[in-house]
């Protein structure tokens, strides 16, 4: 089923060339953080190019139910009018997250610290994702939660009145937990302290200092020490959002699979806390250059340039980039079965707790296309079986994750016979145009099987 209506089947089939360029959405991450930080400003906060996937539209349905004024002025172009830092509202329905874990954990953090109570729920995917690694951290400002078994949601978060600051050591490698902690510690007297052991996207820490809230890191032997000092005042800002390395992954992969294959994605973010999927890919001998090298708003960007690779060897994936590229792996793992030889992905259990189990998920739809893949409980195999040589012919099951569908839809642009899907529907979370602009390079999907 589709998280918002009928389930899309969709079939991709092998395509000549693909070329031109491909103009990817705004980058999720930033997007969320751009409502959520807007909303806890004094002032207009102006944005331009965010994401209008349905994850981040939940997101600004959200920040209106908690008192602020959330204006789309059409063409990825927004306004909101912040509450200030301690100013939500309680709103006075069920907050739907959708389909968005970082939607619910960052939401759930920015509003803990506030006399306010809220409700939270979302699709079935993602009441069946564990909450307690947030919930966890935030008990310690003086939160309660109550949900159901496991930690899932539907979960009612009592904010904390009297919050105390918390020092707190994130113990996933995991990026919502930290910028749920920092948004907590936002309206908490002191300083609050979290520390990661494995570099994590640092959104959250670059955009806070954007809004004038005093916040620093330091490499220690801990880790990364991020501490914040408390209730500042947040100041509107305007925000252009970069586009999203993790949607344009997946143009970037079609070319190098798709023989005769020449497109570029331009400005997308090189942040180093992102951009492992291109280092990994450039490593197995995939012809991707950056051009036009530049810093943005403080962020490294490039335009992409990736053509089709004769020459994909397997190798093997750094447990400790993992974190840079985790959203990844389903789209590596279709790069990996037109390689020569194994690509082996290690230190990624973070995977089977995505918007699916990504390791199971990929496993069971490339098996059932003729690939051969082994898996453990935080690592996992592809073996390639080189350019033209991928049978394909299955319907893979997406599990209301975008991300599976659009793998298993680039599987097939290259494999000797199509590939289904049973639900392209969540593909509208993340990357709303995925098929026009893929179509617009020359991929052949359709919505329907056959
Ligand atoms: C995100 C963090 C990552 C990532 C997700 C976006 C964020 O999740 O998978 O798509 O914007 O903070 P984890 O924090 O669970 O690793």
């Amino acid at each position: 089923m589709s998280s918002h209506g009928a389930p899309i089947p969709m079939t991709s089939r092998a395509c000549g060339a693909l070329t031109g360029t491909a103009q990817v959405p705004g980058d999720k991450s930033i997007s969320h953080r751009s409502l959520i930080l807007g909303a806890m400003s004094v002032g207009e906060t102006t944005i331009t190019g965010l994401l209008e996937g349905q994850d981040v539209l939940d997101t600004a349905r959200a920040m209106r139910a908690f008192g602020a004024e959330v204006t789309d002025h059409g063409g990825g172009s927004w306004s909101v009018y912040g509450v200030g830092v301690g100013g939500f509202a309680e709103p006075d329905q069920v907050i739907d997250c959708g389909n968005s874990g970082t939607g619910v954990r960052l939401i759930m953090g920015c509003m803990a610290t506030s006399p306010i109570s809220a409700t939270f729920t979302g699709d079935a995917s993602l009441n069946g994702r564990p909450m307690a690694r947030v919930t966890d951290p935030l008990a310690l400002f003086g939160t309660q939660s109550v949900g159901r078994s496991g930690g899932r949601l539907p979960m009612t978060i009592v904010g904390a009145a009297e919050p105390v600051p918390v020092r707190y050591v994130v113990p996933v490698p995991s990026a919502q937990v930290k910028s749920a902690v920092l948004l907590a510690g936002l309206n908490a007297p002191g300083k609050t302290v979290v520390i990661e052991t494995e570099a994590t996207r640092d959104h959250t820490e670059r955009m806070l200092a954007g809004f004038g809230a005093e916040i620093t890191t330091e490499i220690t032997d801990e880790g990364r020490v991020i501490t914040l000092t408390g209730q500042p005042e947040l100041k509107a800002q305007h925000i252009d959002v970069p586009r999203d390395p993790s949607s344009a992954a997946f143009p970037v992969c079609a070319a190098l699979i798709v023989p005769g294959s020449d497109v570029l994605v331009p400005n997308i973010g090189l942040n180093p806390t992102r951009a492992g999927l291109f280092t990994t890919l450039r490593e197995m001998g995939a012809d991707l250059t950056y051009e036009n090298e530049r810093e943005e708003g403080g962020e490294p960007v490039a335009d992409l340039r990736a053509r089709f690779s004769p020459d994909l060897k397997g190798i093997e994936v750094p447990a400790e980039r993992a974190a840079s590229m985790i959203d990844e792996y389903p789209v590596l793992s279709v790069v990996a079965a037109f390689a020569s030889g194994k690509t082996h992905m290690p230190g990624v259990k973070e995977l089977r707790v995505k918007e699916s189990d990504r390791i199971d998920a990929m496993k069971v739809g490339l098996e059932a296309n003729g690939i051969t893949v082994e898996d453990g409980s935080d690592w996992w195999t592809v073996t390639g079986l080189g350019h033209g040589n991928v049978p394909g012919g299955a319907t893979c099951a997406s599990h209301l994750d975008h991300r599976i569908a659009m793998s298993f839809l680039v599987l097939g642009m290259a494999t000797q016979r199509p590939v289904s899907v049973d639900d392209g529907g969540p593909i509208a979370t993340s990357f709303p145009i995925f098929e026009p602009l893929m179509g617009g390079l020359g991929a052949a999907i359709t919505r329907s099987n056959g």
